[in-house]
């Protein structure tokens, strides 16, 4: 068979894109069940106590109305100690805004007017929702996000750190994040008999299956979730959320379906965000800038009801050469919503805070910011001592700087000036860990030439259809035409979230597998496929679980140029450029998408994003995108996206790393040190406000 279609590495188009720009994709609220009630969420008007008394005779004395549901009165869950599921079974209010009752209606008017009018009383209690450096709260944890170990240690930091020629020892300050995704939260909810089905916006349907089964007491076979299309998550996602479990729930109080769609006023507390970080630096360093020791100190908090744990220091222990290293985090428990993933969790505000020091270690230095990064780089992993399977910083480094126009830069600060706009360049390096899970794929061939593909992988906006495609068809040898692919549906077998910038290399690893067998099949047959069809069917488990003793990550460098009004303290990005090294890159249209979106945030954290915790009320001041900032399209600069060809054999069967979160890594670094170049100002508080360069 010989192809004339794009396959792996060509920039095919997103097959459902004329579906979502015609309307015809449906996304989780868009599904109209016969005889569907709307459902609307009462959030806690305290930030910590206990309800009392739920009031709700005024709402239901609306005949649309079908019931409000509280902790008094709500089907009991078999709970999972998780508070994003564990909804309406406990008086407990654990943050403000935490769902206290939820009215049910015939209409969404309706069932918002009676939420409005449900009247707690509450028992109120003192509560502490400030994160402060020396909180006499703060605590080591066993672990944090990811699982890695709070604490990591080699060499003698204090001794090195104490005798090195140049020392710097800053911090860094990361407010809390929102990830407000475009679509809100939102689930359908059916049940017939004691089966369920959900049309969930969620990043994997085999995890919120999982939950609700637990937590409805069914067996998995009984639970169908469906997510075919979903509009953003960055993590707020990546678990069940309340509001699917709230919309299963009324549906089986009410006897109908039940359609849940957040407001995107109630979803700041109760969907997760990226924890506020206070991060102390040190690096130890050569005069000519060889990194000696390296301290990197995270302070952040967590919520009562579970325990996360920005990860913000692990990047320092993997990153450069640092022979005398210490990482630390701690954590205090508040009367806050609980933080989740927020786009590159950890490495995020980690790289954050330590490309901004390798800045200033670079200016102490008297040596460029490219070069310092070169100097520090190592030659295996610093914190396991394996090999790199492939690493190509110095690569990423050298091309962008080239590609940006780097080495004309005056390396002088507060020099380049224009009317009233300082001018400045930035760079930061990136990086990403490889993540990968097992996953169950499914190949089909139908007696008339065509195929079909099965797997259970979610397409947050992605183009994770079109991608899995393209590797069906690459290892079928076909045209992308001849492939049909179904995806978003725990029918099709059990599969991993769409997070971690593992899905493509988790969901795709099976469909290789799957298609290669198939293909195998065919050629068994004489080429043909027999009338009753042919089919494969792939299971990674023991494939990814095999481990390769190799450290594997990906890389980049990041490249801003910013102009700061001297008047006004505003600062606009001119332009960005990021080099990545991110294995093979499968679809370049996709891939670039998902760096510059990356780079697009990461500057936005920079200059706008953050959420400001009210101490009176204790919650978050900010509700909605008018009040949260984030980048518009006018405020996006020119920005380029390159990438390296990597050949990286330790991997998986299609070479890829993943592409979803290191472009969002450095960003902010690159961004704050160009502000720094403009005008000598550090900027080591995000985001950089006018008022912090004046
Ligand atoms: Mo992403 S924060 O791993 O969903």
């Amino acid at each position: 068979m010989t192809t004339t279609q794009p396959l792996l590495g060509a920039p095919a188009a997103r097959l459902e894109g004329r579906a979502k720009v015609t309307g015809e994709a449906r996304y989780a609220a868009e599904y109209q069940p016969p005889d569907v009630g709307y459902a609307w969420p009462v959030p806690a008007t305290v930030a910590h106590g206990t309800v009392t008394a739920v009031h709700t005779e005024a709402a239901l004395a609306d005949p649309a109305v079908l019931a409000v549901l509280s902790h008094a009165d709500a089907p009991r869950l078999q709970v999972a100690g998780d508070p994003m599921t564990d909804v309406l079974q406990s008086p407990r209010v654990a943050h403000h805004g935490q769902f206290v009752a939820l009215a049910v209606a015939t209409t969404l008017e309706a069932a918002r007017a009676a939420a409005e009018a449900v009247r707690v009383e509450y028992a109120t209690e003192p509560y502490d929702v400030v994160l402060t450096r020396d909180h006499p709260g703060l605590y080591v944890p066993e672990t944090v996000n990811g699982g890695f170990p709070a604490v990591r240690s080699r060499g003698d930091f204090d001794a090195e750190y104490a005798g090195a020629p140049v020392r710097i020892d800053r911090l860094y300050h990361i407010p809390p994040l929102h990830n407000h995704p475009m679509e809100p939260h939102a689930a359908t909810a059916l049940w017939d008999g004691d089966e369920l089905t959900v049309y969930d916006s969620c990043q994997g349907a085999s995890a919120v299956q999982e939950a609700l089964a637990g937590l409805f007491r069914l067996d998995p076979g009984q639970v169908r979730v469906i997510g075919e299309h979903v509009g953003g998550g960055f993590g707020s996602k990546g678990t069940p959320r309340p509001h699917v479990v709230l919309a299963a729930m009324a549906a089986r109080v009410v006897g109908r379906p039940v359609k849940l769609a957040l407001p995107r006023q109630q979803m700041a507390a109760v969907v997760g965000h990226r924890a506020e970080t206070f991060q102390r630096l040190r690096l130890g360093a050569e005069t000519d800038g060889r990194i000696r020791a390296l301290a990197h100190d995270v302070v952040t908090d967590t919520s009562t009801g579970q325990e996360f744990v920005e990860q913000a220091a692990v990047v320092s222990r993997t990153m450069y050469h640092s022979p005398h290293s210490r990482t630390t985090h701690q954590v205090v428990r508040l009367d806050v919503p609980t933080p989740s993933w927020m786009r590159a969790p950890g490495e995020c505000p980690g790289m954050f805070a330590l490309e901004s020091a390798m800045d200033e270690l670079a200016q102490a230095c008297d040596v460029d910011p490219v070069e310092l990064r070169i100097r520090n780089e190592p030659e295996f992993e610093p914190d396991s001592g394996h090999p790199f399977s492939s690493r190509h910083l110095v690569d990423c480094l050298r091309e962008g700087a080239r590609r940006f126009g780097w080495h004309d830069r005056d390396p002088r600060n507060a020099v380049r000036q224009e009317g009233r706009l300082m001018i400045g360049s930035g760079v930061a390096a990136s990086t990403y860990p490889v993540y990968v899970s097992p996953c169950q794929a499914a190949a089909f061939a139908d007696p008339d030439g065509g195929f079909r593909v099965h797997v259970n992988a979610t397409d947050i906006g992605t183009g994770a259809r079109t991608v899995l495609t393209q590797i069906a068809a690459d290892a079928l040898d076909v045209a992308l035409e001849r492939v049909r692919i179904r995806i978003g549906a725990s029918e099709l077998g059990r599969a991993p979230v769409a997070g971690g910038s593992s899905g493509t290399a988790s969901w795709g690893w099976p469909v290789h597998q799957a298609c290669v067998e198939l293909r195998a099949a065919i050629a068994r047959h004489g080429g043909s496929v027999p009338a009753g069809g042919l089919s494969a069917f792939a299971d990674t488990t023991e494939d990814v679980e095999a481990g390769q003793g190799y450290a594997r990550h990906a890389f980049g460098a990041q490249f801003a140029e910013v102009q700061v009004d001297v008047d006004t303290g505003e600062t606009r990005v001119r332009r960005l450029l990021g080099v990545f090294a991110a294995g093979r890159i499968l679809n370049p249209r996709l891939a670039r998408s998902q760096f510059i979106g990356g780079m697009t945030m990461g500057m936005s954290m920079a200059l706008m994003e953050g959420s400001t915790m009210d101490p009176e009320f204790g919650d978050y001041a900010e509700r909605d995108l008018a009040t949260y900032h984030v980048a518009s399209n006018a405020d996006v600069p020119r920005i380029e996206a390159h990438w390296l060809h990597e050949d990286d054999p330790h991997l998986n069967p299609m070479g890829s790393k993943g592409i979803g979160e290191i472009g969002i890594v450095g960003t902010a670094a690159a961004v704050a040190n160009a502000i720094h170049h403009a005008t000598g100002i550090r900027v080591r508080t995000l985001p950089a406000r006018p008022d912090a360069l004046l």
